[in-house]
């Protein structure tokens, strides 16, 4: 691979460096391309542009690879807990056992919400979406833990992400108690990170809570394949908000809004309602595939297709096996599972969705295993946020090391030329 690329401008030739990756991914270093050529690029959505070098996560979209910091998701999935794959995410190793039992420690330190919180919750409407909550406690964390975070100082960016780590996962579950009208749960010192999550979002005060292992650990699998991503819509997000020093609870905040998106995040509810509606009619899947081709309907195959993945995602493989064994261990017999395999089946093998790469990704299945495990359709995106908040700790912390600049794009303007301001009686 050639070390320079060429561009040639009016006749007039550039060079600009060519980086290449530990995959041997390739790169053009164009952070001097405006001020030697005085033109900028242009990529709306940024899908032949990388906004940054990363240690974190590798993916290989044509292959349907995915690697936190070298380890392959399946391994990672299989052999690991979702707090080891966050300190993994992190710190950049994985932890020893005393390592790992003090980060679990020191998140516990963590885990009590301050008790105004509550009266923020209760400005919320109790039909206020999950997500739209979430976004706002985890901002107004800011409020109750005004000192921004010296990223230079080892213990307090540690402080910091054990705070965040602790009062996340109970401020997502609040969103659900005050929907349902529940009483708010707090952490339990004596019980592991996914555990917590369960009870805190199911544990009632006049009868004592049965945990069920088999959920415990699809949970805890789940939140893995969710933990990072590299430079996704809200990941971005994170980076960019942290860029302008943002605090870290203002930039997770962020994260949270992005997130929501159903073309992102989202995805994993409307799956879960597009399932339903077909089920609802008749469960005519082949319609629903015409729909999605259909380029005057603006009805999408929700779950389906990726901006990298051109492949399977290798998730949506995981995810379809669990979401097996899961029902089967729990004796669950969804219709809308079949649903999901036969539209599986008739998209893969249509040539409108061949021809565009476009495959089941990391939501087509999910919301599946959270309907199995009584997890209501408006949360299934809290819990995705809640997988992916060691990977957004985790590129926050490595945007804010490598003291990377203030994300600011360009724009190619093409509005009105200069025109005289015209007084109102003469408009
Ligand atoms: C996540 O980036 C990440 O890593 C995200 C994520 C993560 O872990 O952070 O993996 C999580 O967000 C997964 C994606 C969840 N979203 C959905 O399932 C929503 C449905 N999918 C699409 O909206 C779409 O596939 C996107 C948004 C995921 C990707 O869109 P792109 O890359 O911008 O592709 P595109 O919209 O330009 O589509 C290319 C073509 C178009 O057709 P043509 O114009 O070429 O004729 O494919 C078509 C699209 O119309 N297409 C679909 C489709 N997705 C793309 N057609 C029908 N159904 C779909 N789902």
């Amino acid at each position: 691979m050639s070390k320079t690329a060429i561009l040639e401008i009016d006749g007039k030739k550039y060079e600009f460096p060519v980086i290449v990756g530990t995959e041997n991914e390739v790169a053009i270093d164009i952070e001097k391309l405006r001020g030697a050529t005085g033109a900028i690029t242009l990529d709306p959505g940024y899908k032949n542009s990388g906004s940054c070098k990363s240690e974190i996560t590798f993916l290989d979209g044509e292959e349907g690879i995915l690697r936190y910091r070298g380890y392959s998701i399946e391994d990672l999935a299989d052999k690991a807990d979702f707090l080891e794959v966050a300190y993994l995410l992190i710190f950049g190793e994985l932890p020893n056992t005393a390592q790992l039992e003090k980060f679990e420690n020191d998140i516990r330190k963590h885990t009590l919400v301050n008790e105004e919180m509550k009266s923020i919750l209760e400005g919320f409407p109790k039909t206020a979406h999950p997500m739209g909550v979430l976004s706002s406690l985890t901002s107004a964390l800011t409020a109750f833990n005004p000192k921004s975070v010296n990223v230079e100082n080892e213990k307090e960016m540690y402080d910091a992400i054990c705070k965040t780590m602790g009062k996340f996962l109970v401020i997502a579950t609040w969103t659900y108690r005050r929907r349902m009208g529940f009483p708010l749960n707090y952490y339990d010192n004596t019980k592991g990170y996914v555990e917590n999550f369960m009870r805190l979002m199911f544990e009632i005060p006049t009868e004592p809570y049965k945990m069920d292992k088999r959920i415990v650990d699809a949970l805890d699998k789940l939140f893995i394949l969710h933990a990072d991503h590299e430079q996704n819509c809200s990941t971005s997000t994170v980076r960019i908000v942290g860029s302008s020093h943002a605090g870290l609870f203002a930039s997770i905040s962020a994260g949270v809004s992005a997130l929501w998106g159903p073309l992102h995040g989202g995805a994993n509810q409307a799956v879960l309602e597009m399932l339903e509606e077909i089920n609802n009619n008749g469960g005519d899947v082949a319609k629903y595939v015409l729909k999605a081709k259909d380029k005057d309907d603006p009805f999408r195959l929700m779950g389906f297709g990726h901006r990298v993945y051109k492949n399977f995602d290798p998730r949506a493989t995981i995810i379809k096996k669990a979401a097996d064994d899961v029902l089967d261990a729990l004796g669950v017999d969804d219709p809308l599972l079949d649903i999901a395999k036969q539209l599986e089946k008739v998209a893969l093998e249509d040539e409108y969705f061949k021809s565009r790469n476009l495959y089941p990704n990391v939501d087509f299945y999910s919301g599946i295993i959270y309907r199995a495990m009584g997890i209501p359709v408006e949360m299934f995106t809290v819990l995705f946020a809640i997988g992916r908040l060691p990977g957004w700790i985790a590129q926050w912390k490595e945007m804010r090391l490598n003291k990377e600049p203030i994300g600011r794009p360009r724009q190619v303007y093409t509005g009105s030329p200069s025109r005289a301001f015209k007084e109102i009686n003469q408009r």
